[in-house]
């Protein structure tokens, strides 16, 4: 029903845009990139760094109040180049100069945000090839839950803690340890209360906003959010690019589809679908409910053999059973160990895996909770982000009750119904 909207609904979708401002800071030198330009200048895919970022927060599903900070010589052919994509983009744009460090900077871009923005993005330049679906996560999560919130990945590497001439200390347990990312989100009142109160420099406003004592919590972060810091960042973002554009001129590599080309053979062209369903129980000890992807903190888990993600788990089957590719049971068994209290995202990022090394991309997919429990409407927006951008195309997610009857009546259990719908590469 949300996105029923009446007569005015124009004005009224702008108004509530430009509640969400996105502050892009390119206001430095990029000493260790060692270009002759300042990094976000520096070219890239035929436009520029600032202009891959720019592009990525213009298609965010809400469009922004944009704020762009760059070296003060740059603000009036800044302005000039992205006016126009701001505004074909239905947002608002605002051009400042930044300052000697990334904290005079974000800085900077604060002070000029009108009175209605509520919530505010702060995103590096230097990572260029943010996906859209990121910021979309991080607004809807700053949103649902009333704080900071950064993207962060599990570091995968060893860590070594090392003395000044190179010697090994000591291996750190590297289980709680995160790499995080922009764009950080905040309500705007925390970062305005951190950034006045601030005494010293941070590398990241979620440093800064922890240091007034104030909660940052982080979401799932995204390979290509990757920084560009030294030439060889650059000429990788170069490649991704190139790759990007080749897909979407050609179509991608068409792989054989999975049962071998015999009904392709006649429809080369048609899409198809799928439709899967799920049931797990609640379970009777105190595990967490993990749901479409998300933790619900304080509610009943459900049982399983994985985290009991009946709404991930419905998905994977639909996609699955429309790629002619089985169904979860047989995909990810339960002897495998991989699997074991995996999150649904897990099951669902080797879902697309395979759809798309099948010849297809997921057109979108909708799924729909059945139970009495969680209340899905303050978290919907968060749960459709984050499924959306796990399997690169939009999720929609509804809840409904049975109306007390049944398993799902009696509080039982949660069951999941999807559908989802996927087309030829
Ligand atoms: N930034 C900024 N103002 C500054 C310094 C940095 O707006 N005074 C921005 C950069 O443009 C970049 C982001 O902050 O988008 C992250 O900083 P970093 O990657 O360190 O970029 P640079 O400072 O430009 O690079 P270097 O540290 O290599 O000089
Ligand atoms: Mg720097």
């Amino acid at each position: 029903m949300r996105r029923r909207l009446g007569p005015g609904a124009r004005d009224y979708a702008r108004s509530v845009s430009s509640a969400i401002a996105v502050i892009v800071v390119a206001a430095g030198s990029g000493t260790r990139l060692g270009h002759a330009e300042p990094k976000a200048f520096v070219p890239l895919g035929g436009g520029t760094v600032l202009a891959e970022a720019v592009s990525g927060v213009l298609a965010m599903r809400q469009a922004p109040h944009l704020v762009l900070v760059v070296p003060g010589d740059r603000v009036e052919t800044a302005r000039e180049r992205f006016a126009a994509d701001a505004g074909a983009a239905g947002a608002s744009l605002d051009v400042v100069a930044g300052g000697a460090s990334r904290q005079e900077s974000v800085a900077a871009g604060l002070a000029v945000l009108p009175a209605s923005v509520q919530t505010v993005l702060v995103h590096d330049a230097a990572r260029a090839l943010t996906p859209a679906l990121l910021f979309d996560e991080v607004a809807a999560a700053v949103q649902a839950r009333r704080h900071g919130i950064v993207p962060a990945l599990d570091v995968v590497d060893t860590v070594k803690r090392v003395a000044d001439d190179g010697r090994v200390i000591e291996t750190v347990d590297r289980s709680s340890l995160r790499a995080v990312q922009t764009p950080q989100g905040f309500p705007r009142a925390s970062l305005d209360h951190a950034y006045a109160t601030a005494r010293d420099e941070f590398t990241d406003d979620a440093a800064l906003v922890a240091a007034a004592g104030l909660v940052v919590e982080t979401v799932p972060g995204d390979v290509r959010a990757f920084k560009i810091t030294v030439p060889a960042d650059l000429r990788r973002a170069e490649q991704l690019v190139a790759e990007r554009r080749a897909a979407a001129a050609v179509g991608r590599p068409a792989a054989g589809p999975a049962d071998g080309g015999a009904s392709e053979a006649a429809h080369p062209a048609l899409p198809r679908i799928g439709t899967g369903t799920d049931v797990h129980a609640f379970a009777d000890d105190d595990s967490p409910l993990w749901l479409a992807g998300l933790h619900w903190p304080g509610e009943r888990g459900l049982s399983g053999h994985s985290d009991g993600d009946a709404a991930a788990h419905a998905v994977c089957d639909a996609l699955l059973a429309a790629a002619g590719l089985g169904d979860v049971g047989s995909i990810f068994g339960t002897a495998d160990v991989r699997f074991a209290g995996a999150h649904g995202e897990v099951f669902l990022a080797e879902t697309r895996r395979l759809v798309e090394a099948s010849g297809y991309v997921i057109g979108n997919v909708t799924v729909q909770i059945v139970g009495n429990r969680p209340k899905l409407a303050p978290r919907r927006d968060e749960a459709e982000a984050l499924l959306s951008r796990v399997l690169g195309a939009p999720v929609s997610v509804a809840a409904t009750t049975s109306d007390a009857l049944g398993f799902t009546g009696r509080g039982e259990g949660v069951a999941a119904v999807a559908t989802a719908l996927i087309v030829p590469a």
